[in-house]
């Protein structure tokens, strides 16, 4: 089979596209030939050796995909050969076949694409784990999304709108806006002026935003926490622009807010009832044609290279999927 090849972490240029030996399957697990396997900030990271965790050397990259079941262990009964399936893993998604456990895997509903499906679990299951568990958004109050146009903040501005609050959504460029105008949110900011405080508060009527949503980090945090209504909550998601911001603590208690961390992968394995919850209910959501996860743009496996560059260069709004086969 073809596969995405991390050799060293000198740079992404040094990924190759390699054949390997087709995966075993083992007791407990089941191999599928993957359609779509996503692309994220994390793989970014993950690819350079800049992640928190370094994958140990040669690996394949890639946490999120869609297939067919292909081969199924003896003792897995869940899954047979042929059936559509959306997996999660640590790496190994940037190719042709992987195998994993079978607690890695959930259904497929025939009718979603497997660019789609690659693409939906890590940020709408991010998004919802922050503004319903972590935040608890409540309908009529204002949610400031940071980086809306990126993969987890477009996904928050849906989930913002479904959960009735009212969202800014914060971007760099026009056509980043534009973006999350057409995904529903009801006001943007360009948050690269250095007066974008300004116009969040008169946005907000004085009052400022309840709720924000942050993947960016860095000084934009800090001038958003700034800005953050009496009682707000500061989603910590992520840090995106590379700088984790040092909050003056007295800027908490002036506002009675709070800061709140976001870890979704630990979610799932702290709290697998609350996580299966999650995602009965984004998946009755996107039955309902309430969601409808954005794939920005998909290139063939081939160009894994292509598609981490873009991603490093802050070109992506939305996903960017990878087909296979
Ligand atoms: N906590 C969790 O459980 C969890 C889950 C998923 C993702 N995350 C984290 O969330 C962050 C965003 O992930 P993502 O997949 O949504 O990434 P993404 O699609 O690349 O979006 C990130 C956004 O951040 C903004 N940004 C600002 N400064 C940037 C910089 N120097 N370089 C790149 N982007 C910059 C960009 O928007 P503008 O150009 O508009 O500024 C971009 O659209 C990452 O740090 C990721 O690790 C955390």
């Amino acid at each position: 089979m073809k596969a995405v090849v991390v050799e060293n972490y000198d740079s992404i240029d040094g990924i190759s596209i390699r054949e390997m030996d087709l995966p075993g399957v083992s007791a407990g697990e089941v191999r599928v030939r993957i359609g779509a396997a996503a692309v994220g900030f994390v793989d970014g990271l993950k690819v350079q050796g800049l992640y928190q965790t370094k994958d140990p050397l040669p690996f394949v990259p890639g946490t999120e995909f869609a297939g067919v079941v292909d081969a199924v262990a003896g003792d897995v009964s869940a899954f047979k050969p042929g059936m559509p399936v959306i997996g999660m893993t640590r790496s190994g998604g940037l190719a042709e076949y992987i195998s994993v456990p079978s607690a890695a895997l959930k259904n497929l509903p025939a009718q979603v694409p497997f660019e789609a499906g690659a693409s939906f679990q890590a940020n709408y299951l991010t998004g919802l784990y922050a503004l319903g568990e972590r935040a608890y958004l409540r309908e009529g109050e204002t949610l400031l999304v940071l980086g809306a146009a990126g993969g987890v903040g477009i996904a928050a501005v849906q989930l913002g709108k479904l959960l009735g609050a009212k969202v800014i959504a914060a971007a760099s460029t026009p056509d980043k806006r534009d973006f999350t105008t057409r995904f529903g949110a009801d006001e943007t900011i360009d948050y690269t002026k250095a007066d974008w405080r300004d116009t969040l508060k008169t946005l907000t009527g004085g009052h400022g935003p309840d709720v924000i949503f942050d993947p960016v980090g860095g000084e934009v945090a800090l001038q958003a926490f700034r800005s953050i209504a009496w009682r707000g909550r500061h989603l910590v998601v992520g840090f995106a622009a590379g700088e984790i911001p040092k909050l003056p603590l007295n800027l908490a208690l002036l506002k009675g807010a709070s800061l709140v961390g976001v870890f979704w992968g630990d979610f799932a394995r702290r709290q697998p009832k609350e996580f299966a919850h999650s995602i009965r209910q984004l998946g009755q959501w996107y039955a309902e044609g309430k969601l409808k996860p954005h794939v920005s743009q998909t290139l063939p496996l081939e160009k894994a290279v292509e598609a981490l560059k873009l991603m490093a260069a802050r070109q992506v709004k939305g996903k960017l999927v990878l087909t296979v086969g």
